[in-house]
């Protein structure tokens, strides 16, 4: 077989958008207003961006260069480095091959909301949107086929290449992610009474703070900006080799984070507008909203607009999640891209449809009765069902202790000066604070990473 050219991307325009894609995500749309509602609103936000400046920054930068410079996915960029640190190649490959698992139940979800807000048009809106979610998340097969659509899509965008299908669909997709947001925060304030919800996110309360809303927010930094898992190494090692890394890492935290207040500034005015309360947790999405969507005027045009929204920023996500499983087959196993994808296409369908499954469904199911003895509903792992138990396992365990180890190796194995001469392309690329990064990649990432490790095992 004639030896494959690596990939690469095309512009350092492109590369910002694949990136930003993968940072921006549910966790942003869907997690950061609720956590901020949870959490006091302003201070929340104010202690979001310490951490992502104080360990946000120094990781990506981190990551980027060790992908960069060894251009080779995250397993063999350990090994190469160290062989010691290999485990954390693994790890960070294993969360990006389970993640998609679940990633595509939501994405599956999300599109079949899309479909149903157009059906709205005809149909009109279900008078308990409560019930209507649960009978949608509890039905056997409905699920099963949009999460595969979203799965196929995911796969065929993977499929065309690094520059010719990631690159090129988040070139697109990224700007109209940012264009549709515009959009809603522009319905969302002008709702009578949303300015409360302004104030709330602006204004920060400083009684507010807990150590509970510190730890969710360096939680969701870390999830947000897609740190610990591969996709950071990955991508930055299709950078071309005299790209201009510091502009790279640091568009990505601002676009991430931008991303992330203006998604709460869509979401909390219209909770506060309509008397809701902004601590509520992840129902907020698919059944608090379409409540609203059913009382404001033009609510299909935004229901449809938002549930695009999340599907752009779902679908962005899950393409760098399962391009690490792929990056891996391809460099590692040197198998062909097609195979590559298939491979890791039917992995994610087959451990998928449990996960869908597992949302209290199978008992429910006459005709799948039989799998409930099976492994699935009645499989409990640390009491735990199988959607959770994967997104806890990678989220909560492989990520974060391949990000505690990432921040270990760059700070004491690899070193701060190789990392920082790949960054600044041997000094061509000058660094702003290079002084500070040092002193963050060495004493302040992996104490923040040591402590969101402890919160996520429960001992903090
Ligand atoms: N950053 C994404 C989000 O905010 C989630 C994600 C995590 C995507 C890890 C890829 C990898 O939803």
């Amino acid at each position: 077989m004639q030896e494959e050219q690596r990939s690469q991307w095309g512009s350092s325009f492109g590369f910002i958008m694949a990136l930003a894609g993968s940072a921006v995500g549910l966790g942003n749309l869907w997690k950061f207003p609720y956590l901020a509602g949870r959490n006091g609103g302003g201070i929340f936000l104010l202690v979001y961006i310490v951490f992502v400046l104080i360990a946000g920054v120094p990781l990506i930068l981190g990551e980027l260069a060790i992908g960069r410079h060894t251009r080779l996915e995250p397993v063999s960029a350990f090994e190469k480095l160290d062989r010691r640190f290999k485990f954390v190649g693994v790890l960070g490959v294993l969360s990006g091959v389970l993640i998609p698992c679940y990633y595509v139940v939501i994405g599956g979800w999300v599109i079949a909301y899309i479909v149903r807000f157009i059906t709205y048009t005809t149909s009109g809106f279900p008078a308990d949107t409560g019930a209507s979610f649960g009978a949608f998340i509890s039905n056997p097969y409905e699920p099963i086929i949009w999460q595969a659509l979203f799965l196929f899509g995911s796969a065929w965008i993977i499929y065309r290449g690094v520059e010719k299908g990631i690159e090129k669909f988040s070139k697109i997709m990224m700007p109209s992610l940012f264009v549709l947001l515009l959009i809603m925060i522009g319905r969302s304030l002008t709702l009578p009474g949303a300015m409360e919800g302004v104030a709330f996110l602006f204004k920060p309360d400083f009684d507010a703070l807990t150590m509970e809303g510190v730890m969710d927010a360096m939680g969701q930094m870390f999830w947000s900006m897609s740190l610990g898992m591969g996709i950071v190494i990955t991508y930055g090692s299709y950078m071309k080799k005299n790209s201009n890394m510091v502009r790279g890492g640091l568009a990505i935290p601002i676009l991430d984070t931008l991303a992330a207040i203006l998604s709460a500034l869509c979401i909390l005015p219209a909770v506060f507008a309509f008397g809701i309360e902004p601590t509520q947790g992840p129902t907020l999405t698919f059944v608090t909203l379409p409540q609203m969507f059913a009382q404001m005027p033009a609510g299909i045009f935004f229901g449809v607009v938002f549930f695009v929204l999340l599907f752009l920023a779902a679908i962005t996500s899950n393409v760098s999640l399962m391009e690490v499983g792929v990056g891996y087959l391809i460099d590692k196993h040197k198998i062909g891209r097609r195979n590559a994808v298939v491979i890791i296409g039917l992995f994610t369908l087959v451990v998928s449809v449990p996960c869908a499954l597992s949302m209290g469904i199978l008992e429910k199911s006459a005709v799948l009765g039989f799998l409930a003895v099976g492994p699935f509903e009645s499989f409990r792992l640390f009491g735990m069902n199988t959607f959770d138990f994967i997104d806890y396992l990678a989220q909560n365990l492989f990520m974060i202790v391949a990000g505690l180890c990432t921040c270990i190796f760059i700070g004491y194995v690899w070193g701060v000066e190789n990392c920082l001469k790949e960054i600044t392309n041997e000094g061509k690329n000058p660094l702003p604070c290079a002084g500070a990064l040092r002193f963050l990649l060495r004493y302040v990432s992996p104490v923040v990473m040591a402590v969101v490790l402890l919160r996520a095992v429960g001992i903090l």
